[in-house]
């Protein structure tokens, strides 16, 4: 067996590698969060109280809104004034139901206020202008009197939201307008000249980026765009087969599913790695950010569900697609600096399920819940015998570290269907106090239903061992673990 040896501090872990995204689609929004004033479901402002309590507990650093496909088609006074004078418009991607519009800008930086995160708006270039994604951010940000701010004022709010993230585009190489890079590429530098900083409002410029693994996309964003903006996008779903007619069932499936979804979800980091090659040629320097924007897995919908919806049950294997991700994410972190689970409610891997006023906590959360402390935390790189930096120490066992202030946070997942795992790892410091041990630990397709919620909810964990600034960690076969401990 292999000691992996804790050695540097590297990169900061960035806490919006923890961001969520929630779309105007199925029940993620109405339903999942937003009830509106007059529903029986306890609310605050019309947000549903208990989903916003469990989503603080997670402490969820930046949302993306409004999509994904529906970015593209949303017209955003359509979504703003009083309820009754909204402008209802058909969700032609996701089931082509009626969307009322009740919930717009207003309410989505009311849940922003609730759950205490950052803004992250995605603009429409597939079916919109750019005076009006322009009149959105002066709508949205701008101080002055003039009749955007005027309208948002006339609205009720008097001072401008703080936008820190504004996306121009969604997935323009396909439901944001099947364009080519270099069309895409023009259209990015014309529409994000207008996307402006007001006063004392910085607005950081997401340009859409890449499917998987389409290089190119990047490469030519890059050479082209580079200058104009923040951040890149990247998206990449996980789909037990690899194929999107037939994806895979979320809660039925056998051994051979189990390991191709882990194999899948571990292709992301060849992509960081690749994508962020060839952003690494045009801009050395890592001034622009990599986000994950969209990720997670992608089964087929639940039996007797609207398609259009993508509603999924999420089971113990999500839990590890989340961990092994998370792990990925901190390694390449010096780059990606944000990631957006899809999606934080109700749709694909989702954090919370509800049905009317019952709400659950899918593993998925509870994975999420478990790496909480190394949101800002700095990174710590290892080594195994042999010297090899970020070793595994076993086939299916992985495992990340970080530190803050004097606490070191360890996660490790065994992701072995049978067997148990053995992590030993020397800190770079003697360990003089273990503060707290969790594990997550459920049969491969364990999930929790409304009537069973807390079926897979994690545990005190007591399979730490400390020997001067060893630890040794036994996990049991399909299980994540952290533990946390104080140096000196
Ligand atoms: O998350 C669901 C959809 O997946 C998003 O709307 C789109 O951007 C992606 O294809």
């Amino acid at each position: 067996m292999s000691i992996i040896t804790a050695t540097s501090r590297a990169h900061r872990i960035d806490r919006r590698i923890y961001g969520q995204f929630a779309e105007h689609l199925g029940r993620g929004i109405y339903e999942g969060l937003w009830v509106g004033e007059q529903n029986e479901i306890p609310h605050k402002n019309g947000l549903r109280t208990d989903a916003i309590a469990a989503l603080r507990e997670i402490k969820v650093p930046v949302v993306r809104w409004p999509g994904g496909c529906f970015a593209d088609e949303y017209h955003w006074l359509g979504g703003v004034g009083p309820a009754e004078d909204r402008r209802a418009m058909v969700n032609t991607h996701w089931g082509g139901v009626v969307d009322p519009n009740t919930f717009g800008t207003h309410e989505y930086f009311e849940l922003l206020h609730q759950l205490d995160a950052e803004a992250y708006v995605n603009g429409n270039v597939g079916s919109g202008s750019v005076a009006e994604m322009q009149d959105w951010v002066e709508y949205m940000t701008l101080d002055k009197h003039t009749p955007m701010a005027e309208l948002r004022r006339a609205h009720g709010r008097e001072q401008p939201w703080k936008l820190q993230f504004f996306g121009v585009g969604n997935e323009s190489w396909g439901c944001g307008g099947n364009m080519l890079p270099l069309h895409y590429a023009n259209l990015y530098r014309q529409y994000q000249t207008f996307v402006r900083d007001y006063g004392d409002s910085h607005v950081a410029k997401v340009a859409c980026g890449a499917n998987a693994d389409d290089y190119e996309w990047t490469d030519v964003l890059m050479a082209r765009a580079a200058g104009h903006m923040d951040a890149l996008s990247l998206h990449y779903y996980t789909l037990p087969t690899g194929e999107w007619d037939v994806k895979g069932a979320a809660l039925s499936f056998d051994d051979a599913a189990w390991y191709d979804t882990i194999h899948r979800t571990r292709q992301m980091d060849t992509l960081l790695r690749r994508h962020g090659e060839i952003m690494d040629r045009h801009d050395p320097a890592r001034r622009v950010g990599l986000f994950v924007d969209e990720w997670g897995t992608w089964y087929d919908v639940e039996q007797g569900t609207n398609p259009g919806f993508l509603f999924q049950q999420n089971t113990m294997r999500d839990a590890i697609v989340a961990a092994v991700n998370f792990h990925i994410f901190h390694r390449h972190a010096a780059r990606v600096r944000m990631t957006n689970i899809a999606q934080m409610v109700n749709v694909l891997q989702a954090m919370l399920l509800t049905d009317g006023p019952r709400l659950l906590k899918t593993p998925t959360f509870h994975a999420f819940g478990m790496y909480v402390d190394h949101q800002d935390a700095d990174f710590v790189e290892t080594v195994d015998d042999a010297g090899r930096p970020g070793s595994r120490g076993a086939a299916h066992l992985d495992h990340t570290i970080s530190v803050k202030d004097d606490v070191y946070t360890v996660s490790a997942v065994n992701w072995d269907l049978e067997t148990d795992a053995e992590l030993v790892l020397r800190l770079p410091e003697r360990v003089a106090e273990v503060v707290s041990a969790r594990m997550l630990h459920a049969a491969a397709s364990a999930h929790n239903t409304f009537d069973e919620p807390d079926a897979v909810t994690p545990v005190d964990f007591t399979g730490t061992v400390v020997e001067g600034s060893g630890l040794r960690l036994a996990l049991p076969p399909r299980s994540i673990v952290t533990v946390r401990v104080r140096a000196g």
